[in-house]
């Protein structure tokens, strides 16, 4: 088999994860401080593969480029493609658009908001030792209705359906598929589905339906899409959970951390508590406050007097005197959480479209 490429997905518009996606890219959040994006780079680059196109939408195509750049930062031989998707006219869409990069090269596909935990590498070795026409990686999950599902017969796939309202099976596709070829003219074939897109399911069925021969694998590690809040801290949860502890920041002496826990460097520690599994960014201070665990806490954060537990908070936020523990939540970037004293006790709030504030 030729070298493989990769195709990474990360257009599309991101409605789940609003107010955050009306302004930046759901893709580059920073999942334990590193954007989600990034995992899936690194997972294609650890399977050797070097040529890498990045699917990307009008509105935050310019912020993916200069995050994920030429694709150098990644490894010496690494090189990534943009490629600009007018609309988000769907995965199988998506695919079509990638074909003058694609070539005749079998590529593997990963959704660009997707986590694997374990990678890639025995998928693409089962692919290229098979060499079947599209190989595809599934899951049990309780809630199979939320995803494409797929059925199988005597290990081979025989159906797929889109988000089916009775599902046969419980098992879901993950984001990452592996494609020759044939995918382009079975994405020509198919036609968009009622919510007006070219389903990568539709696709696959149609290979499925030639006779051609579709591989399923169930993953063995965690996955997760991050396409909802929920499903973000979820997964930062999972990342952290095999953190290693780095403390390069600074500490003074009424400061501790517990567990594992990362202080990069030139972050500051005045009279608080960071207990792991929790990462604090480059240059965040933290002053009489405490962190506690599956916290990801990014670059130039203020937390002053105030505890924050299993939450994603971006670069540049202040947040201070909160009066009670803030958990569960994604803060976007250069936001500015505070309470004040003074009489009568108001609430001062300037907040964006789609936020949503629950107040103790
Ligand atoms: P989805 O999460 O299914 O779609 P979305 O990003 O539009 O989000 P939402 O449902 O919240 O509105 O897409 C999965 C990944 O594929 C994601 O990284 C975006 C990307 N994508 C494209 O690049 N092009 C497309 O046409 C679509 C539909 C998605």
């Amino acid at each position: 088999m030729t070298d493989l490429k990769g195709l990474i997905l990360s257009g599309g518009k991101g409605t789940r994860l609003r107010p955050i996606t009306h302004t930046s890219a759901k893709q580059l959040v920073p999942v334990a401080n590193k954007p989600v994006l990034f995992y899936g780079i690194e997972a294609m680059v650890q399977a050797g593969i070097t040529e890498i196109g990045i699917i990307i939408a009008p509105e935050t195509g310019d912020e993916i480029r200069e995050s994920a750049g030429d694709g150098s930062r990644f490894g010496d031989a690494v090189g990534i493609t943009y490629i600009p998707q007018a609309e988000p006219l769907g995965l199988a869409h998506a695919v079509l658009t990638a074909e003058p990069f694609l070539g005749d090269s079998p590529f593997v596909m990963y959704l660009g908001d997707n986590l694997l935990r374990d990678g890639i590498v025995t998928l693409t070795e089962a692919f290229k030792a098979n060499a079947p026409e599209a190989l595809i990686l599934l899951t049990k999950v309780p809630d199979p209705e939320h995803y494409g599902v797929a059925e199988l017969s005597d290990g081979r796939v025989v159906a797929l359906a889109e988000k089916p309202a009775e599902p046969k099976t419980d098992l879901a596709l993950v984001g990452v598929y592996m494609f020759n070829k044939s995918i382009f003219d079975a994405a020509r074939a198919i036609k968009p589905s009622p919510r007006g897109e070219l389903e990568i399911t539709d696709a696959i069925q149609y290979l499925v339906d030639q006779g051609m021969n579709v591989e399923p694998h169930l993953v063995d590690g965690w996955w997760k899409d991050t396409g909802r809040l929920e499903d973000m801290l979820q997964a930062n949860r999972l990342v952290l959970e095999d953190l290693e502890t780095s403390v390069e920041g600074t500490l003074d002496n009424d400061s501790s951390v517990e567990g594992r826990v990362v202080i990069e460097p030139g972050a500051e520690l005045v009279r608080s508590v960071v207990r792991g599994p929790a990462v604090i960014g480059a240059g965040t201070k933290l002053t009489d406050a405490y962190v506690g665990p599956y916290t990801a806490i990014d670059e130039r954060v203020t937390v002053e007097r105030a505890e924050i537990e299993y939450s994603i908070v971006l670069a540049d936020s202040q947040i201070s005197d909160l009066g009670a523990r803030m958990e569960a939540s994604l803060i976007g970037k250069h936001s500015r959480i505070t309470r004040t004293d003074g009489m009568p006790r108001t609430f001062r709030l300037l907040v964006g479209d789609n936020c949503e504030i629950s107040l103790v």
